[in-house]
């Protein structure tokens, strides 16, 4: 059987990182390990015999997205699996964010993935089979104060993840949104900002965040677990791969009380929700 390819976005840390280096251990399997800085990405030589390809990517740069799918279907042929990983994070509340910082989270987090999707889809439709990985957050689900912008990536995410799967669905292509809680990963240190305190209201919230980064490389999720647990549902579960993924204990709890909440609510209000409707 041909081996199957996987292109990866952000493989430099977190879970990109231990994604790729476990894809690089299995048989039957090509890695396209993409990072906006390939010299961070020499933990996969020691496995490389020919299957790996290093590709420089940063997903807000169209050229470079062109380039490292052009790279991956030159060497290998196609592109079966397509994780989009890479994303970032920003700590602060609604009022204090700041623009710049927020609009590029969004650039990365949202447009990065959809113009990535893009470039891969043309190929996966000739091919009529693909998989189409989708970092999203458990965060994409459930909104906790001081996160209400990437909040706002997230909940993206799921929206044109949900709607992607069902025009895909018939060409062969499946999607999955991953739903992590927190992962020991760079995300919740170097990879997300703080907005800087200015507002006195606010001021348990900036404990709140000061508290939290602490926490940071202390998270229960084992980004090396979630990397096994994503390989087995694509490779041997994609007959009945999940639309969504939940990873860590948080996640499948918090997920489960959201929609039993929200569950109950909507039932109470069906009636009424009905009655606006035109006799
Ligand atoms: N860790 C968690 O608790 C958690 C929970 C829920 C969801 N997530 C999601 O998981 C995904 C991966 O994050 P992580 O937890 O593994 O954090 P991480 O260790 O900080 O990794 C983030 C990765 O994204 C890359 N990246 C950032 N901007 C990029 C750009 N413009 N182009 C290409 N790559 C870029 C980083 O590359 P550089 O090294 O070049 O910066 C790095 O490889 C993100 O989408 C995040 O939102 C994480």
């Amino acid at each position: 059987m041909a081996n199957k390819t996987w292109f990866v976005t952000g493989t430099s840390t977190g879970f990109g990182h231990s994604l790729a280096a476990y894809l690089a251990q299995q048989t039957g399997v090509n890695v396209v390990a993409t990072a906006r800085h390939t010299d961070q990405l020499g933990y996969l030589d020691q496995y490389d015999h020919g299957q790996i390809l290093k590709q420089t990517l940063d997903v807000t740069k169209k050229d470079e997205i062109n380039d490292a799918v052009k790279a991956a279907t030159d060497k290998f042929g196609g592109i079966d699996v397509l994780v989009n990983n890479a994303g970032l994070g920003y700590f602060g509340t609604f009022e204090e964010s700041d623009r710049q910082s927020v609009q590029y989270m969004f650039d990365v987090n949202i447009w990065g993935l959809v113009d990535m999707t893009r470039a891969v889809l043309p190929t996966m439709r000739r091919q009529k089979a693909g998989t189409i990985v989708n970092f999203s957050s458990i965060g994409g689900l459930y909104s906790f104060p001081t996160l209400s912008f990437y909040h706002g990536t997230k909940y993206a995410v799921e929206g044109i993840s949900e709607s992607l799967a069902k025009e895909v669905k018939d060409l062969g292509i499946k999607v999955m949104i991953i739903e992590p809680s927190g992962f020991r990963t760079d995300w919740a240190g170097r990879s997300s900002k703080k907005a800087l305190p200015q507002i006195d209201d606010y001021k348990p919230f900036t404990d709140f965040i000061e508290e939290n980064a602490k926490g940071a490389h202390h998270e229960a999720g084992d980004p090396d677990k979630a990397a096994q647990i994503i390989f087995d549902q694509v490779a041997n579960h994609a007959a009945e791969l999940p639309l969504r993924l939940p990873l860590g204990q948080f996640s499948s709890d918090t997920a489960i009380k959201k929609y039993e909440h929200d569950l109950k609510a909507f039932k109470r209000l069906a009636a009424i929700s009905a009655s606006a409707d035109q006799k």
